[in-house]
Order: C-alpha cells, then sequence, then structure tokens
C-alpha cells in the first residue's frame, strides 16, 4: 500500500525535494515589475467579475472604471462553473468578450486561474479531490479553497483549465500576466497528502535513521521504523522537528502545486506576460521566500481588517513581500474602504484609501487594484467595501479612488523602473518564524511583533529598508538586523560571518543561532553557529512575567518578556548594556554585547527591549553605520519612501495623521503632485516630491 501511495506522490509531480533549487526557473525579470509595451508603468485598477452580471452592463461598468482612472482588471480567478460548466466542456465565449470590451476601454487584463474554487460537477464526481482537515473531516462544496493540495486528480483538473485559458489568451496582447489560484492555503490531511508527507520525509531525510537522529526520537518512544509511521500533524504535542518539517512539506506542496500550473500557463503564454500568486497578510502557511523560486513577481493583498492601519506595520508588510524577490511587486487586491470579515468592518477615515495607495506605490508596489467593483447579489462578500453600491452607481470612496487615479498617472512615467531605496536589510526568516511559535516558551513572544518592534524604530529613522531571506545577497548593505534568526543553518551562517568580516555590521536579536532547521537545538549556547564570531554566548535565557531593568550605553529602560544573559569569552568583547535585576538571576549580567571584527562588527542584543531603548539603538547603529534619513525631523505620522532608479530619485510622503505637518524639502528637490502647500502637509495628505 505504501508504494503505491508513494507511487502516486511522485507521479503527481509533488516535488518534495526539500524546497529547492529545482525551483529554480523562474524567468529573469527586470526592476520594474511588468513587461508592459508601450503601456503605463503603473497599473490600477480592480477584480472585476462580468459573469456576475448581463452582458447588457459591461460597457456602462467599464466606462465608470475609466472615470476611475483605472487601466487594469483582475478577471477569472473564480469563474471555474462558468469557463467549464461541466466535466471537459469549456465555455470562454463570455470571456472574450469580456477581455474585449476591457480592451476596447483601454484596460490591461490579468487572468486568474479558477482552482480556488472547484465546481460542483468536479467535487461531486470526484469527492477524494476534497480537502481534509487535521481532525480528519472532509470538505464539502459550497465555499472555497475545498480542495487537496496534493490531489493528483484535482492537479489535472487545475493544469488542465490552466492550460486550456492560456492556450486561448497566451498571445493576447491585452494579457499582461496571469495570476494562479488565489491566496493559496490551507493544507490538506487526505490520504494523498499523507503519502506525499512519506514520501517528502524519505526525499528530505534518506533514511529513517537520519530522521530518527536529527528529531531525537529516543526521547518519549517516538522512534519510528519507517516513514509510514510518521503521523501527519501540524498542531498538538508532537516533536518540534515534525512540526518544522510540517511547514517545509506544505512549502514543497505549495510550490508544485503553483509550480505546475505556471509550466502549464508558460507552455502556452508568451513571456513577456507575467506569472504570480497573490498572497496574504504575514501569511505564515507556506515559506514565501521558497515559493517565489517559480513565480515571476511577487504580488500580495493588503487588508487593514479593523480599519485602523498602523502604516509602518503595514510598510514592512510590503518590504516583506518585495523582498520575495527583491524587486517591485504588484498589490493585486486592497479594500476601497471596508472588508467585510473581522467582527466590527470598520471603513477606513477619508483620505486613508489614497493614503494606502501611496504607501504600496512608495515600498515598491507597481500596481493596485482594489477588491472588488460590485458587490455581487448574493453570496458571501455581499457587506465588502466596493467601488459601486448596490445600485451600480459610485459610492463615497469612489471619488478618493479617482483622485488617486488621476495622481497615478501622471506619476507614472517618472515611476519607471524606479526601486524602493534602502541601505539597510533586515532577515526575515520563516523556520525561525515556525520554530519560535511551535514552542514560545512566552506567550507573548509572537515572532513577528518582534520582528515590528526593531523595524520600527529604524524605518522611521531610515526611510527606507529591504526586508529580505537570510540567504540572500547582503553586501551591499552597510547594516544587517535579524530581529531572532532563532534557526540557523551552516551555510548561512558562514554567508552572515563573510559579510562581517567584509566590513558589515550584523545585529542578532534574541533567540538567535538556538536552532539548526530540523528545530533541533545546536549542541552549543546561542548564537550557535555565531558564537565563535561573536566571541560571547548565552549562558541562560529567561521568561519574564514582569520587566527588568536594562542599563548602559543605550541608556536606563527595560526588557520585557524575554531576556538573555549573555558571558562574554573574547577578550575583545564590548558589553553594551546590562541587566539590573535585584536578587535575581540576570543581576548585572550582560543584555548587549558588540565586537569588532576585521573591518565589520557584530552586535548580538539578548533581551526584548522596551520601545525607549529600541529607539536609542536604532539610532546608533545608523549613526556608526554613517546613515541618514532623507529627511529629518519628521512628526511620527509622517512616511518617506524614497524610489530611485534610470537616474532619478523620487519622494513619497504621506501623513498617515489627522493633523498637518510641517515638511522641510532639501534644496532643489520639487513638488510634482499632492497635497503639500507651505512647507505643510495636509492631514492624510500625499505629495510626490522629486529630487534632483
Ligand atoms: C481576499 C480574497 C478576495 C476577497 C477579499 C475580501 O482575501 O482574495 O477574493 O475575498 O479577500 O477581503
Amino acid at each position: 500500500m505504501r508504494r503505491s501511495l508513494t507511487t502516486l506522490a511522485a507521479a503527481l509531480g509533488v516535488i518534495v525535494a526539500a524546497i529547492a533549487p529545482a525551483h529554480a526557473q523562474s524567468r529573469v525579470w527586470h526592476a520594474r515589475a511588468t513587461q508592459f509595451e508601450n503601456r503605463p508603468a503603473l497599473a490600477f485598477g480592480v477584480a472585476w467579475y462580468p459573469e456576475q452580471w448581463p452582458e447588457a452592463r459591461w460597457q456602462t461598468d467599464l466606462q465608470l472604471m475609466r472615470s476611475a482612472g483605472f487601466n487594469t482588471v483582475r478577471l477569472a480567478e473564480f469563474a471555474w462553473s462558468t469557463m467549464e460548466p461541466e466535466e471537459g466542456r469549456f465555455d470562454f465565449g463570455w470571456l472574450d468578450r469580456a477581455i474585449d470590451a476591457a480592451v476596447r476601454n483601454g484596460m490591461m487584463v490579468v487572468l486568474g486561474t479558477p482552482s480556488a474554487a472547484p465546481p460542483a460537477w468536479l467535487t461531486q464526481k470526484y469527492p477524494d479531490t476534497l480537502r481534509v482537515d487535521e481532525d480528519g473531516k472532509r470538505a464539502g462544496h459550497g465555499g472555497r479553497r475545498h480542495f487537496s493540495f496534493a490531489s493528483a486528480r484535482y492537479r489535472q483538473f487545475a493544469t488542465r483549465i490552466a492550460a486550456e485559458m492560456a492556450t486561448r489568451y497566451g498571445k493576447n496582447p491585452a494579457i499582461v500576466g496571469w495570476q494562479i489560484d488565489n491566496e493559496i492555503g490551507p493544507p490538506s490531511w487526505d490520504p494523498e497528502s499523507v503519502a506525499a508527507w512519506h514520501h517528502f520525509l524519505e526525499q528530505r531525510y534518506g533514511t529513517i535513521d537520519e530522521l530518527n537522529r536529527r528529531w531525537a526520537t529516543q526521547y518519549w518512544s517516538q522512534h519510528y521504523n519507517n516513514f509510514d509511521q510518521v503521523p501527519l500533524r501540524a498542531t498538538g504535542q508532537h516533536n518540534p522537528g515534525l512540526l518544522l518539517d510540517f511547514k517545509h512539506f506544505t512549502t514543497a506542496t505549495w510550490t508544485d502545486y503553483v509550480a505546475a500550473q505556471a509550466a502549464a500557463i508558460r507552455a502556452h503564454a508568451d513571456p513577456r506576460q507575467f506569472v504570480t500568486t497573490n498572497t496574504m497578510f504575514w501569511n505564515a502557511g507556506f515559506d514565501h521566500f521558497a515559493l517565489h523560486r517559480v513565480v515571476d513577481m511577487a504580488s500580495w493583498d493588503n487588508y487593514i481588517p479593523d480599519g485602523r492601519p498602523d502604516w509602518v506595520a503595514n510598510g514592512a508588510n510590503h518590504d516583506l513581500v518585495r523582498g520575495y524577490k527583491q524587486r517591485n511587486f504588484w498589490l493585486m487586491e486592497t479594500q476601497p474602504g471596508r472588508v467585510d470579515w473581522v467582527p466590527v468592518n470598520r471603513a477606513l477615515d477619508p483620505g486613508q484609501v489614497r493614503e494606502m495607495a501611496w504607501q504600496a506605490v512608495g515600498h515598491g508596489a507597481d500596481a493596485l487594484l482594489y477588491w472588488q467593483w460590485r458587490p455581487a447579489r448574493n453570496g458571501q462578500e455581499t457587506y465588502h467595501g466596493a467601488l459601486l453600491g448596490a445600485d451600480g452607481t459610485p459610492v463615497p470612496v469612489f471619488g478618493e479612488v479617482a483622485r488617486t487615479g488621476k495622481e497615478f498617472a501622471q506619476a507614472a512615467p517618472l515611476l519607471a523602473d524606479t526601486e524602493p531605496a534602502a541601505q539597510i536589510a533586515m532577515l526575515f526568516s520563516y523556520d525561525s518564524r515556525w520554530a519560535i511559535d511551535i514552542q514560545r516558551h512566552h506567550k507573548d513572544f509572537d515572532p513577528v511583533r518582534q520582528f515590528l518592534s526593531l523595524y520600527r524604530p529604524l524605518r522611521t529613522r531610515t526611510q527606507g529598508i529591504h526586508v529580505i531571506a537570510p540567504d540572500a545577497e547582503l553586501g551591499k548593505y552597510r547594516l544587517v538586523v535579524a530581529p531572532s534568526l532563532h534557526v540557523l543553518t551552516p551555510p548561512q551562517a558562514e554567508r552572515l560571518v563573510a559579510y562581517v568580516r567584509a566590513g558589515g555590521h550584523l545585529v542578532l536579536g534574541p533567540r538567535s543561532g538556538m536552532k539548526d532547521d530540523a528545530n533541533a537545538l545546536w549542541p552549543k549556547r546561542q548564537p550557535g553557529p555565531l558564537a565563535d564570531l561573536l566571541g560571547a554566548e548565552v549562558e541562560q535565557y529567561y521568561a519574564l512575567d514582569a520587566p527588568v531593568g536594562v542599563q548602559g550605553s543605550y541608556g536606563a529602560g527595560k526588557a520585557n518578556i524575554w531576556a538573555e544573559a549573555i558571558r562574554p569569552v573574547a577578550k575583545d568583547v564590548e558589553v553594551l548594556a546590562t541587566y539590573s535585576d535585584p536578587h535575581g538571576w540576570l543581576d548585572g549580567k550582560p543584555a548587549a554585547v558588540t565586537r569588532r571584527v576585521g573591518k565589520g562588527r557584530i552586535t548580538y542584543i539578548g533581551g526584548w527591549l522596551d520601545d525607549g531603548l529600541l529607539a536609542t539603538i536604532a539610532t546608533q547603529l545608523l549613526d556608526g553605520a554613517g546613515i541618514r534619513p532623507v529627511l529629518a525631523d519628521l512628526h511620527p505620522d509622517i512616511e518617506v519612501g524614497e524610489r530611485s532608479g534610470a537616474g532619478k530619485r523620487l519622494l513619497i510622503l504621506i501623513n498617515h495623521g489627522a493633523e498637518p505637518h510641517p515638511i522641510a524639502l532639501p534644496a532643489g528637490a520639487s513638488l510634482v503632485t499632492g497635497d503639500l502647500a507651505g512647507g505643510t502637509l495636509s492631514a492624510h495628505g500625499v505629495a510626490l516630491i522629486k529630487l534632483r
């Protein structure tokens, strides 16, 4: 039985060779996130569902879209039952006509493959394609994403419809790109997924002995005699090695799922058409750096569920998405006001929809599409924000969107071939995030929050950060900050050592260098493979239920949630801060140390320090690296983003607050468009500035 399931898994092409170079087949793309020929460098548009409306209405919709300044529509990503109403019977006539109508109205078109929404004929006849949850319950029809990501049969149906679409539209000059599926996830626990899991583990470890060794299965009698015995689990009291490998498995399976559709499309599509898949807010379902190796471009869906944007945190997610391919990206969906999937779906305030649009561009978006044009008459999302109301006429936010459209049209030629500028990088590691989440040790040690605690003071002081994978090229950054590089592999450590030796400054936060990529402890104190470079090691770590004092060159403040006592080993290690913890373990122990190594430097910060200390640390780090912001002394509500390239430098200034604020521009800077007048940026105002 196992053999046949394994063969099946292999046959469906579940690439199980641990997420890797096999996928590095994506085409080379240049700085611009699109390869439009004679088309605007900024796409601006909306998700349009012509299949939900009578054709007689389409022209009215498209004219209204033009009046909003839209030049792009995304079509078809949930229209499977309209494109293939019965098994093997395809009907693209309506889509031909919808695309023609869009083109007549000056639109570029993105086509979505519909695999997030399998039709009833498919799941009824082939219930084996349905997803099974971790408790063994099989999904039914009526929602979406109810398929198994490892189902060979589902893969065939999904790639067939993708290939049919690409055969028909792959050479159509109006089609600028393809979106595969829609927000891929969640995984499945059906028998094929279990077989694929076993095959994955076999590929990863080679022998069951090796798996037993890496997972240390002598513990609690967890020893496995063969791969078939290993349960497929994502939650619960399981071996941390198993739980981390579950994430590696979901990454490999989703990557292969996307790669299969990408291959089906590329077989017929003009290479000018990009292939992407739209991802979600801080989604932890798979390693996004790994998955993006099989697509041409990153794209994501940015929602502010509670309608109260935290601009710095939101900007960090944009930066992470840019980092997936280290190139500009598309914002494939964003809300025209509100969502409909949180307990209180508050609308953004007047001005904030435009503000968030410009923020995306400032962080590297070359496109922005709203979700959605008009609410369907029925269906799960009738309450969601849209550009039109139930009666088919514009809602109040339409005017703000149209204003943004006009500005984008004006800005597009200037922004062409520019990218977000940054002199510093932050490392985001999915393995580290997962490993910490699997064993937080302190319930409040949220790895994303911890990442943001350092991103925030650095971003507001530098006005540009590249968020990249731990394996990315580091040479061009003067400062590289890894807030918590918990899982650290020897090759990653070697690159970091080389970076420091070549003159870079590497800053590590708490919990760094503790685990290997099977989530096993390094047989060494933290930061494990980097301890020799640091010349110091973590003597002990402590979860804190109350703040502990910290003092030193950063001033005085507190560590919260987590504190590590550091023990200098080498003589040239400098102690930057110590704990004051009367009667406790941490009293007088180093909390942060630094060491010069050749031309470079490594710093280790062993506690989750308060915002005041982190602000001072950020200032000192940036001063040390000689990095200055483009505009100094700004109010905290003001965001500055620089895009540069092709001999141009542009600033995007955004006032995220409800009060006006003064801005002093550098000499020679000129206003292209926006709300900067008399040296003041209005409340929720935006300005595009050209630097000399
Ligand atoms: C996204 C999804 C869209 C729509 C939207 C509503 O996550 O991709 O199809 O459901 O949410 O906010």
